[in-house]
C-alpha cells in the first residue's frame, strides 16, 4: 500500500523538467530524423555505434570531456529547420514520458555554424514551440568561453523576445566552469538584471561554492546544479535564505564526476536543510536518461513519496512562468491529496 502511494506520487514528480539543453537530448532516432530533413549524412547508419557517437563514455573524466559529447547533436542543429524540428521531436518525447511542462534551454551562439544568425535561431525554435502540445518555455544560454559580444547579442535576444510565458522566459549561462569562473561574467548579468530578464546559471558543478555566491550575487534566483555547495555551510546558507532553487540533475552530475557517487549525492541532505531543490535531465540524449529514470536513482537512495510531491512543489514555483500557468500546474498536478 505504501509501496503503491510512493509509485503515484513518483510518477507525478517526474513530470516537470526545468534544466534540459536541446542539444543534450538529441537521441539516436531524433538524430536520424533530423539528419533525414535536413540531407546530412550521421557518420554511421549502425544503430549502436550511433549510440554510443551520441551518449558519454563510461571513461569521461569530468565536464570538459562530457561537453566534448555536443558536436554531432550541434551539427544537425544548424539551419531552421533542424532547430525548429527538433524542439518538435524533444517536446514530443517528453510529453509522451509524462511530462506537462518543461524548459528547454540552447544557447544559439552555437547554431550560427552554417550562416544563421543568433535570432534565425531563436525564432527557428520559437517557431518548434508552436508546433508541439506540450506546455513548454525557452531559456536561452551564454557560453562561458563565448566572446563576450555573442554573450550580449544572446541577453539582448532575450530582453527582444521575453514573454512571462509561451516563448522565451529566461537567460542562462552554460559551458565549461572550470576553465571560464563566474566571477568573469558580471557586466552579462548586470545587462540581464538590468533589463529585468530572469535567470539561472550553471554553477557549483565543476567550480566549488564560490562560484554559486558569485552567481546569487549577481541575481541568479536559480542556479543549474548547484551540487558542490555541500562544501560551504556558508553558501548553503545563503541559498536557504534567499530561496534560491538548484536544479539538480543526478546523472549529469555522476557522469561529470561532480559528485563520485550516488551515495554522495546531496539531494536528499539540501531537503532536510530546507533548501529548495528541482529534479532535472540536463542531458537525456548525451546521458542516456530521462526524468522517470532520475528519480528511480533518488527513490533507490531513500526519497519517499512525501519528499516527492515536494520536489513537484518545488518545480511548479520554481519555474520561470507567469503566476497563471503555476496555478495551473498546482490545480492539475498537487490537486489529489
Ligand atoms: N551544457 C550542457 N550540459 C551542461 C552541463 N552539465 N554543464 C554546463 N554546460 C552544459
Ligand atoms: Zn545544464
Amino acid at each position: 500500500m505504501v509501496r503503491l502511494e510512493s509509485k503515484l506520487l513518483f510518477k507525478r514528480a517526474a513530470s516537470i523538467d526545468l534544466h534540459l539543453h536541446l542539444d543534450g537530448a538529441i537521441t539516436s532516432d531524433i538524430a536520424r530524423k533530423l539528419a533525414v530533413l535536413q540531407h546530412i549524412d550521421l557518420p554511421t547508419e549502425n544503430e549502436e555505434e550511433l549510440k554510443e557517437l551520441l551518449t558519454v563514455s563510461e571513461e569521461c573524466r569530468d565536464l570538459n570531456e562530457f561537453l566534448e559529447c555536443f558536436s554531432l547533436p550541434l551539427k544537425l542543429l544548424q539551419t531552421t529547420a533542424g532547430i525548429r524540428e527538433a524542439v518538435r521531436l524533444v517536446s514530443e518525447r517528453l510529453s509522451k514520458q509524462g511530462l506537462v511542462y518543461a524548459e528547454i534551454r540552447f544557447a544559439p551562439q552555437l547554431h550560427t555554424e552554417r550562416g544563421l544568425t543568433q535570432e534565425d535561431a531563436v525564432h527557428a525554435a520559437l517557431e518548434g514551440l508552436k508546433e508541439t502540445d506540450l506546455h513548454v518555455n525557452l531559456i536561452l544560454c551564454c557560453m562561458r568561453g563565448g566572446e563576450e559580444h555573442k554573450n550580449m547579442e544572446t541577453v539582448n535576444l532575450a530582453e527582444k523576445y521575453l514573454v512571462t510565458d509561451g516563448g522565451v522566459v529566461a537567460v542562462d549561462l552554460a559551458g565549461a566552469e572550470g576553465l571560464f569562473p563566474t566571477k568573469d561574467y558580471e557586466r552579462l548579468f548586470l545587462k540581464a538584471r538590468e533589463a529585468k530578464i530572469p535567470f539561472t546559471i550553471h554553477a557549483g558543478e565543476a567550480a566549488g561554492a564560490e562560484s554559486v555566491r558569485d552567481a546569487i550575487a549577481f541575481g541568479a534566483s536559480r542556479i543549474g546544479h548547484g551540487v558542490r555547495i555541500i562544501e560551504s555551510e556558508e553558501v548553503m546558507n545563503l541559498v536557504k535564505e534567499k530561496g534560491i532553487y538548484l536544479e539538480m540533475c543526478p546523472t549529469s552530475n555522476l557522469q561529470t564526476h561532480a559528485v563520485e557517487s550516488l551515495s554522495d549525492y546531496p539531494l536528499l541532505t539540501y531537503m532536510e536543510e530546507g533548501i529548495r531543490v528541482t529534479v532535472n535531465t540536463d542531458d537525456p540524449g548525451i546521458e542516456g536518461t530521462n526524468l522517470t529514470r532520475e528519480f528511480s536513482l533518488l527513490e533507490e537512495k531513500g526519497l519517499t513519496g512525501t519528499q516527492e510531491k515536494k520536489l513537484l512543489e518545488n518545480a511548479i514555483e520554481a519555474a520561470f512562468t507567469s503566476e497563471e500557468v503555476k496555478k495551473e500546474l498546482r490545480k492539475e498536478l498537487l490537486a489529489t491529496d
